[in-house]
């Protein structure tokens, strides 16, 4: 390695500076260390560009000789040659014939750090994060240890870890010129295959394989999504409350977000109407509304496909926790009625298996597969194709299926626990809302001096981990309530947490 020891410097003004002399800038005495592995020509290029960039060699600065930089440095008169070709070559030199080698005009001038410090000048930002507070933008954030009432985490405790193990095992064993290069940017055939079976199978929609596009989760296919579909000002319908990670991903599209309230019966499509009667794109979550956990009713599905036929505007369906219903009759998915071929449909595993996977996928209405082939092999270069071979696999082989089945039946019983003990501690203090769907429900505070951010905050300090509703709002609603997870941990942790729930929410009536 070079490190640079200036001998010759002289203080001008209290900055240091490199003393000249006609023979050109005097270069500080590099040691160059020859039992490095690196060569005496790389070791004295990177010294020189060092110094270049640092601004101790200014712009428009003379070099000595190639000779006189050979005998101060002790290196033969073509490492110099070299080292300068080189330099020149990145444009860091230029060398002028019979003049000399100089340090390129084009180099920026060097401030001191101290003085840029001091300049108060803030870099320019995009937009977007010049405006990146926690209430337009707000942080997606997840506990490491699962805990009572954590959300959107499925059960760890009872995930077939032996299982997973050995089919990658299995998988890493394969022909090092299929494990080893880059996988298609639209996903591995053999996954994409295996997402129409299983949505077939577990959710009555029929696509082909090239209509899959694998992404990294749901929460990358948002954001491509919105960049391939919007342009900045863009009306989106957007539920309110709604999925904070999608909000971010179409607000850093450009997007402007329309909110759309949300009843019982799921995304008030004529209020959208009154509202923007020409959105571009509706996001809907009909199989278990984020963060309300209702279910979006039929009749109001085909009124949502209506409105987004006439107005020509995409729907993006999230169906994140489309595998978990625990009653007997749940409503078809959007694209399974979508005639017009107006609906986006994205799904994860990081529900049905486990988020640090990292995988989601689009299937993509007819017109659209062109696109996003386009710009998936322009823009992508696939995601790990190791776990989406080995989620191949545990499809095509019958695990998911059967994982599928034996969650339903966890989280039912870890639902009917939360219910159960809610009805038993949290009786007059919050009221718990029934969900046949998904990993999570909420709970309306009673008492009218509570808020749902006093009570998380509260909840928070016993080791409760709860999000206030009004987290997910663009604009207030006329509501106080909480999230409550029931997915993630056991029925007994379930039930310690309710009644420390049910304490921290008394204490606070005590004081309201
Ligand atoms: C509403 C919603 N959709 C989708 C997802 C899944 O996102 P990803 O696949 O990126 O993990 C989440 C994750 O919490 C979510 O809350």
């Amino acid at each position: 390695m070079i490190r640079s020891t200036l001998y010759c410097l002289a203080v001008q003004s209290g900055k240091l500076s490199l003393a000249k002399y006609a023979g050109g800038a005097l270069i500080p005495t590099l040691s160059i260390d020859r039992d490095d592995r690196a060569t005496i020509t790389v070791q004295l290029v990177s010294a020189l560009r060092d110094l270049i960039l640092s601004g101790q060699l200014r712009a428009g600065e003379r070099l000595p000789a190639s000779r006189t930089l050979a005998q101060d440095q002790g290196v033969s008169r073509t490492t110099a040659i070299n080292a300068y070709e080189q330099l020149t070559a990145e444009g860091l030199l230029r060398s002028q014939v019979g003049s000399g080698t100089f340090v390129s005009d084009s180099i920026p001038t060097h401030q001191e750090p101290a003085e840029i410090e001091n300049s108060g000048a803030m870099p320019r930002l995009a937009h977007l994060s010049a405006e990146a507070s926690d209430q337009y933008f707000p942080r997606l954030s997840h506990p490491e240890t699962p805990r009572a009432f954590v959300t959107g985490m499925p059960a760890f405790d009872v995930f077939p870890m032996p299982l997973w193990s050995r089919l990658a095992s299995r998988y890493w064993r394969s022909p090092r010129s299929l494990v080893m290069s880059y996988p298609d940017a639209c996903g591995l055939l053999e996954l994409r295959q295996a997402v129409c079976q299983h949505l077939r199978a577990n959710r009555g929609v029929n696509c082909t394989p090239e209509e899959v596009f694998i992404f990294s989760g749901a929460q990358n296919a948002f954001n491509r999504i919105g960049s391939m579909l919007l342009d900045p000002g863009d009306p989106v319908w957007f539920e309110n409350p709604g999925a904070i990670g999608a909000r971010n991903s179409l607000i850093s599209c450009g997007a402007q977000l329309i909110p759309v309230p949300v009843d019982e019966q799921g995304m008030d499509v004529k209020a959208g109407l009154v509202a923007a009667p020409n959105f571009r794109l509706a996001f809907v979550t009909p199989a278990h509304q984020h963060p309300l956990g209702t279910t979006m009713t039929t009749e109001r599905r085909f009124e949502l496909l209506r409105a987004a036929e006439n107005a020509g505007a995409w729907v993006v369906e999230d169906d994140f926790v489309g595998e978990f219903h625990y009653g007997t009759h749940t409503p078809p998915p959007l694209k399974s009625i979508d005639a017009s071929g107006r609906v986006i449909y994205v799904g994860t595993f990081s529900k049905a298996l486990f988020p640090a996977l990292r995988l989601g996928y689009v299937i993509a209405p007819p017109k659209l597969v062109p696109i996003f082939q386009r710009i998936a092999q322009a823009t992508m270069q696939g995601t790990p194709a190791s776990l989406q071979s080995i989620v191949a696999d545990f499809i095509n082989e019958g695990h998911f299926a059967a994982h599928i089945r034996r969650m339903r039946d966890i989280y039912a019983e870890r639902r009917d626990t939360l219910m159960l003990e809610a009805s038993r501690s949290l009786n007059g203090l919050l009221k718990v809302q029934p969900t046949d769907t998904g990993f999570h429900t909420v709970g309306d505070l009673t008492h009218p001096n509570l808020t749902d951010v006093a009570i998380s905050q509260a909840a928070h300090s016993a080791g409760i981990v709860t999000a206030p509703v009004s987290r997910f709002t663009i604009q207030p609603v006329p509501r106080q309530a909480i999230t409550l997870g029931f997915s993630a941990v056991t029925p007994a942790q379930i039930q310690k947490g309710v009644q420390a729930l049910a304490s921290v929410i008394r204490d606070a009536m005590a004081s309201a």
